[in-house]
């Protein structure tokens, strides 16, 4: 037999190389990269030399099949991230930094899901059972149907699920997993993907759900949850800020559902709690209109969300001046300010820019473009927009203003929220049933004179 190719891996990012090296290409993050683990056998086909397989099963498009029956656990922002309950026998990666609530989140749903009549399993790798016990009893679920574990074989665990065959697995975490037949660490980024090759595998074959929680980790030793992303069917990630109390489950893949969806959760002493809406959290704590401030009304997934966007401009101190940014893009803002410049003849040389999202949440619309630009100006200029107002719209480098998706429902969470007016581009399909005062405009040189008359 010939001597297989060696082949390294990012744990990081999953990327893979020929050569080992100190620095991920793809990346960019250092000592990250190891070998793989080959495999024992041989190819697996009789062509290529190995032993010959079965006939597989081939079948038609056409489908008498019913869509699969989803289960609601009753927590609606959890439902409505899965894309509308669990779907039996899918994949589910739950990834998130160590600390954020991910047990917390996963023993709340397990509670849910036997509740409402599914056998759920769960199986601790990183706790003593008791220590899981004891979580239950802070989060008043001991009396809930759940059968738990800590466990860490990956044989013996598929083993009693077989026996057991619940509807529901949840496996805290991936990376704690230990599969035998394979020559490395747990941790590794060849044992984290064969236990999750495994798992996924068994849950197609055995019509029964798996959850996988992973750690998203930053040292080359431990694979992190990037490395299945590929091999599972939803992938979310429950996200935070520490000091904040809410955290954000989103959906970054989803075979079964709208990926980019949001559940919005507080943590409490009682554990994760739902926060039906919330723009009016996001903005709790809005009082007079300062400079700087903006309310940009959003969408995340199928679900409008207002945030408030703060910006603050300064004179530098420093030869290269600073830009800050948390909860949106660095990139997207060098390109406004670029062409807040080029366009209306506002220029930030020698000011440090400070934009931030208010209460942690992170924004990836173009549609905050017109917002970002407008909580510039306002800092910039020290002149407030007026408190009952928002603002969308995508900017293009032109400086011209483009509509964006869902006008309509943005103005509909606006009005909701008591908000009277909204600035949009012009041709924003605003349609009929909203209350609100929609002034249009049609490019940012005009947007800057007519709200801050300047230009
Ligand atoms: N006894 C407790 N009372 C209140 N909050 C707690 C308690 N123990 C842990 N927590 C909260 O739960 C968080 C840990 O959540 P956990 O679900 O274990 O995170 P993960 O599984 O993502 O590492 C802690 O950061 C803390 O905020
Ligand atoms: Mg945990
Ligand atoms: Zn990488």
């Amino acid at each position: 037999m010939a001597k297989a190719q060696k082949t390294f891996t990012c744990s990081a990012c999953g990327a893979s190389s020929s050569k080992w090296s100190g620095r991920c290409e793809a990346c960019g993050e250092w000592n990250t990269i190891s070998e793989d683990t080959p495999l024992s056998a041989g190819p697996a086909t009789k062509s290529l030399g190995g032993t010959r397989g079965a006939s597989i099963t081939l079948t038609d498009l056409s489908t008498e099949e019913a869509p699969p029956p989803r289960t609601e656990c009753g927590v609606g922002e959890l439902d409505r991230v899965l894309g509308g309950g669990l779907v039996p026998g899918s994949a589910i990666l739950v990834g998130g930094d160590p600390g954020i609530g991910k047990s917390t989140l996963l023993l709340q749903a397990a509670a849910r899901f036997a509740q409402v009549g599914l056998p759920t399993i769960y199986v601790s790798g990183e706790e003593a059972s008791a220590q899981v016990r004891m979580r239950a009893q802070r989060l008043g679920l001991t009396d809930a149907p759940v059968r738990l574990a800590a466990e860490t074989n990956l044989r013996d665990i598929l083993t009693t699920l077989d026996a057991e065959r619940p509807a529901l697995a949840i496996i805290d975490s991936i990376q704690t997993m230990w599969a035998d037949n394979v020559d490395s660490a747990p941790g590794s980024v060849s044992q984290v993907r064969a236990a999750a090759h495994e798992l996924t595998t068994f849950a197609k074959k055995r019509g029964i759900s798996v959850i996988l929680v992973g750690h998203v980790t930053k040292e080359g030793q431990i694979a992190g949850p990037r490395v299945v992303e590929h091999m599972v069917d939803t992938v979310l990630y429950f996200e935070g800020e520490r000091g904040h109390q809410f955290r954000i489950l989103r959906a970054v893949k989803n075979r079964f559902g709208p990926a980019d969806e949001i559940g919005v959760f507080e943590m409490t002493g009682a554990g994760l709690s739902e926060v039906v809406n919330p723009s009016a959290l996001f903005l709790s704590d809005r009082e007079d209109p300062a400079p700087g401030s903006v309310v940009f009304a959003g969408i995340e997934g199928t679900r409008p969300v207002l945030v408030e966007l703060q910006a603050l401009v300064a004179p530098s101190p420093h030869s290269q001046p600073r830009r800050s940014v948390l909860g949106w893009d660095s990139g997207r803002l060098a390109m406004i300010l670029a062409v807040l410049e080029a366009r209306c003849g506002i220029p930030f040389a020698g000011l440090d820019v400070y934009l931030n999202v208010a209460g942690g949440m992170k924004i990836s619309e173009p549609a905050a473009d017109l917002a970002v630009a407008a909580a510039l100006l306002s800092a910039r200029e020290d002149a407030s927009i007026p408190k009952d107002t928002v603002v969308f719209g995508e900017i293009s480098l032109s400086g011209a203003l483009r509509p964006v998706g869902q006008t309509e429902n943005r103005l509909k969470e606006a009005q909701k929220l008591g908000f009277t007016s909204a600035i949009a581009p012009t041709r924003s399909k605003t349609g009929s049933g909203s209350g609100l005062n929609v002034q249009k405009m049609s490019d940012l040189a005009g947007f800057v004179g007519e709200i801050f008359g300047a230009g």
